[in-house]
């Protein structure tokens, strides 16, 4: 994979795909961890001479509709406050033949919602063809991990105008997710949580050749899984509120991962253990956390939209914590720990 480290972009006008799909509340970004994610590419970038960085992402599924509800207005100003450049422009896409004209003191813009148009979900080169034109780019930038497993116009379509490059969140994600997949250092533990079964069957499948052992806990584990070979260990004791719902995994199950986590070398968790969104129900998840963030001699993978989130939140309380990756991609991580061929990847120059 070409990464931005192998380009010369001095005065030139790049494109770069993010993904800045982020929580929001009341017009404020909840989780700021995607767009913190991809400082790094933007700065290396005016590093290496830059002129401008044009970027570009979805938010939501607005389905090619215009919906302020789902505006990225609110993120261009969470970016701002980030980026050492400090203002960033924000533009509405660009209706087809139009330029979209960028002071020279916006060294970094931000373009509207994907999205709100459905050239974008159909894959449609007319549509990306007009934003490059719109905005004079010549180099094009892929760092929206998250979003890598859609073949959408800014991820697909795209390469048939201009050459696509990984950016270093890109080359993060995709270094350290092939690492836990392509001959990891044994033993590999995967630990499943969630809800939803029909999301982590595939993952434990897979997991059941490259695993030595799986844990199964979160409401999977309370709605009954059963195991289906000796490696996975289903969880096997649970905290309940006063009407008898298993909202968390108890003491003797928390004790038994913990364990694991210890002898392992290679870590893949996704799926939160418990209801962790409540304090009461969120010990397992949090031991949990604590001990992979601790074992510092361990491969250790992060991912899924809500373990990632946790994570996250606990690192700020315990700066003492460190994983080798806390993917941002969900959907898109677990497609690529599926070994699955994804569109983004696919479009970069080798
Ligand atoms: C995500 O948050 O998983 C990505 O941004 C993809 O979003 P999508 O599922 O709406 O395509």
């Amino acid at each position: 994979m070409k990464t931005i480290r192998d380009i010369d972009v001095k005065n030139k006008i790049v494109l770069m795909r993010v993904d800045y799909n982020v929580p929001l509340k009341n017009g404020k970004v909840t989780d700021d961890l995607r767009i913190r994610a991809s400082v790094p590419t933007i700065e290396m970038l005016l590093e290496k001479g830059a002129k401008r960085v044009v970027l570009l992402s979805h938010l939501g599924r607005p389905e090619g509709k215009r919906n302020k509800e789902f505006s990225l207005a609110p993120v261009a100003k969470v970016l701002e406050k980030l980026l050492k450049v400090g203002l960033v422009g924000f533009y509405d896409l660009p209706k087809q033949g139009e330029q979209i004209k960028i002071p020279a003191s916006f060294k970094v813009a931000l373009l509207q919602n994907l999205r709100f148009d459905p050239g974008e979900e159909d894959n449609s080169a007319e549509f990306i063809k007009n934003i490059i034109d719109a905005v004079g780019a010549e180099v094009y930038v892929q760092d929206g991990f998250a979003v890598v497993h859609r073949a959408h116009a800014s991820i697909d379509a795209v390469k048939e105008y201009l050459p696509v490059y990984a950016g270093l969140l890109v080359e993060k994600e995709v270094k350290n997710l092939s690492k836990v997949i392509d001959k990891p250092e044994k033993p590999v533990l995967l630990i499943i949580g969630g809800a939803k079964v029909e999301d982590k069957q595939p993952l434990i499948e897979k997991f059941e050749k490259l695993a030595d052992s799986i844990v199964v806990g979160g409401k999977i584990a309370a709605d009954g899984y059963k195991a289906s070979s000796k490696k996975i260990y289903v969880a096997e004791d649970f905290d309940e509120n006063s009407e008898g719902a298993k909202l968390d995994i108890g003491p003797v199950s928390t004790a038994k991962i913990a364990s694991m986590v210890t002898d392992a070398k290679t870590i893949i968790w996704n799926g939160l253990l418990g209801y962790a969104e409540d304090p009461a129900y969120a010990t397992a998840s949090m031991i949990t956390a604590e001990m992979i963030g601790e074992h510092v001699s361990a491969e250790t993978v992060i991912c899924g939209g809500d373990t990632t989130g946790f994570v996250e939140n606990l690192m700020k309380e315990h700066p003492n914590l460190s994983y080798s990756l806390v993917s941002t991609g969900g959907g898109a991580a677990l497609e690529f720990l599926l070994g699955n061929k994804l569109p983004g990847i696919e479009a970069i120059q080798k």
